[in-house]
């Protein structure tokens, strides 16, 4: 299985996992379905921005993930409402808070229960809507943080819900200044940078059930223990765990993240910039908890090795963020190669980069190959090698 944006391309496709809308209770597509074009339609529409599908050249891996689909779509639908709300000039009600809340205590109790090392957190390198889906990727990132760190449920959920509405000031600063794809000036960088603090008053003032706590987070998350941050400089202990946490967790999804002004990163560059932030801007404790607990290259994705080899991931490795254990299936010109499971820590190798779809006739050239060698039955030990 693998994740592929919602595009044309999923048509014909097989959803690997229940894909759930709006309505909780009535699934869009089930596990197993072919996914039609009307299906595609009714899941733009709900705002679904990319779906698990079951992989033509891998269609016996699973990819469990820290937070389960019908969770997470829970989550989703709670947050675009309070975004919708707030787009309006309206406060949420009691009720809407309290869902929310309710929403984000769902992925912790989803988060507590997986017993996997390095948590597979979903993730696309390109949105539509970057503050909405990079909300909710932050939300369960710094709860996966905080479960390492030995927090108890309830600060899990407090930091979560403090982490899922960091961004919610963005709402009102100007799209075409969010979205601008060059250098901003420095008088359109000081309009960002008011986000934390109109995200505060929003939630200190519209969210009364929300906890103080979690409030704290939005106007803190762009606070650097050297200082150097904002609204208010603070510097080290100065600035709440909490907010120290979802600073760690914020970083991290925007490296990933593809953006208007810069090309998508490499997962080494990642690595290496997260690192560089480490200790004088960055929580070490946080990073370090990020670092081993989430993997930076998901099982399920299609990599490109240094070597120039192409596969998927099958199996991360605790560790080593950047060598997991990848299934080959093609050469550095895209032609088939023997399927070889390469456990890259045992290699010099690492991952390059992660690409989005398999390159042009991979598949088929894959897929005829496969099919050559099942024909062939016991010949299968002549094909080494060639
Ligand atoms: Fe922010």
């Amino acid at each position: 299985m693998r994740r592929m944006p919602i595009t044309d391309k999923v048509i014909g496709k097989y959803a690997a996992k229940t894909i759930y809308g709006r309505n909780q209770r009535i699934p869009l597509v089930r596990e197993g379905t072919m996914i039609r074009p009307s299906m595609l339609e009714t899941m733009r529409r709900q705002g679904i921005t990319w779906v698990w599908v079951l992989d033509s050249l891998f269609p016996d891996l699973y990819v469990r993930e820290a937070v389960k689909n019908e969770t997470l779509e829970v989550a989703r639908k709670s947050l675009e409402d309070t975004f919708q709300l707030v787009q309006m000039d309206q406060r949420p009600s009691e009720k809407r808070a309290a869902d929310l809340v309710a929403s984000v205590q769902a992925m912790v109790e989803d988060i507590i229960s997986n017993r996997d090392v390095v948590a597979n957190v979903s993730h696309l390198r390109v949105w539509d809507n970057y503050t909405f889906e990079h909300s909710v990727h932050v939300a369960i990132l710094t709860a996966i943080i905080a479960k390492h760190l030995k927090m108890t449920p309830d600060q899990m959920t407090r930091i979560g819900v403090g982490a899922i509405l960091h961004d919610i000031g963005k709402l009102m600063v100007p799209q075409e200044i969010l979205q601008k794809p060059a250098t901003l000036t420095p008088e359109e960088m000081d309009v960002i940078r008011q986000h934390p603090v109109l995200g505060w008053d929003l939630v200190h003032e519209g969210f009364s059930s929300i906890m103080p706590t979690s409030s704290i987070v939005v106007r803190q998350h762009h606070e650097r223990l050297d200082g150097s941050g904002y609204p208010d400089g603070r510097k080290g202990d100065d600035i709440y765990l909490f907010s120290r946490i979802v600073a760690a967790a914020d970083v991290f999804d925007a490296l990933r993240a593809e953006r208007a002004y810069r090309p998508v990163y490499t997962p080494r560059r990642i690595l290496q910039t997260i690192r560089e932030e480490t200790g004088p801007k960055l929580d070490p404790r946080a990073v370090e908890a990020l670092l081993t607990h989430v993997a930076i290259i998901p099982e399920g994705e299609i990599v490109r090795l240094t070597n120039g080899l192409l596969g998927m991931v099958v199996t991360t490795n605790p560790g080593y963020a950047l060598q997991p254990v990848v299934q080959v299936v093609a050469d550095d010109r895209d032609q088939p190669v023997e399927r070889e499971m390469l456990d890259l820590k045992e290699t010099p190798v690492e991952v390059d980069c992660v690409l989005d779809d398999w390159p042009e006739l991979v598949e088929e050239r894959v897929a005829a190959r496969m099919s050559r060698h099942s024909d062939a039955g016991s010949t299968e030990a002549t094909a080494i090698g060639d």
